[in-house]
């Protein structure tokens, strides 16, 4: 299926490549606006100049194999200097949701390793309030109808993402109709609820930059 929006999603990634440097570990987000920076890398001859990339799923993984990029363990790392990731919604604060393609947790890990985390979105994921898109949150399997049961105490209407299991084993609800006024509280009561493994709000450790691109080029926030 096309998507319209991978123009606008294809700059805000070309606009990603001046965040790069030689010798560079990276940390590498999940979706199509990251595959798009990914053939990016190959094409404009940034992969084989980077010393390796933190992979936040296997899908991005087996993208950065292809690409001759070696993959390493964040466990051997200090930490990153750069995480490059997509998102499903962006506030011009920055504070974004996350985990559309189920890749949320490991997404988070990676950000939270990151010195800083460049967002590139295309302008149609630029909202005013968090919250038109489903909320994705990742849960234990046997936990998944009392988280259900809590977040519909928390006023939204949690949905299971059928047949999918995510890279670590577990399952997805997809959060609708939450008013997100206050995002860092949001993402602290979730985390809360016994059987979360993590929230797709990245509110607390938003972004430090936001790459969105447009018909008109590429705005940086
Ligand atoms: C995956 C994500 C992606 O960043 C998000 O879904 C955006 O995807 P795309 O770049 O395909 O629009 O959070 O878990």
């Amino acid at each position: 299926m096309s998507d319209p929006a991978l123009p606008n999603k294809q700059r805000a990634a070309r606009a990603a490549l001046a965040w790069l440097r030689d010798d560079m570990i990276l940390g590498v987000g999940t979706g199509s606006t990251v595959n798009a920076l990914i053939e990016l890398l190959v094409s404009e001859g940034a992969a084989r100049r980077l010393r390796g990339a933190v992979a936040s799923s296997e899908a991005s993984a087996a993208r950065l194999r292809d690409a001759g990029v070696a993959l390493l363990d964040l466990n051997e790392l200090d930490g990153l200097a750069l995480y490059v990731d997509g998102a499903d919604e962006a506030t011009r604060g920055r504070q974004l949701i996350k985990g559309g393609g189920g890749a949320l947790t490991r997404e988070k890990i990676v950000a939270a390793a990151a010195q800083r985390f460049v967002c590139i979105i295309d302008e149609g994921k630029l909202v005013d309030q968090l919250g038109r898109f489903p909320l994705p949150v990742e849960v234990i399997p046997m936990a998944r109808a009392y988280v259900a049961r809590r977040l519909t105490a928390l006023g939204g209407h949690p949905v299971w993402r059928t047949g999918v299991t995510t890279d670590n084993g577990n399952q997805i609800l997809d959060v609708h109709g939450l008013a997100i006024t206050d995002a860092v509280s949001l993402e602290t009561a979730v985390n809360q609820i016994a059987g979360v493994v993590s929230v797709g709000l990245f509110a607390a450790r938003p972004a430090d930059v936001l790459l969105v691109g447009g018909a008109r080029g590429v705005e940086t926030i």
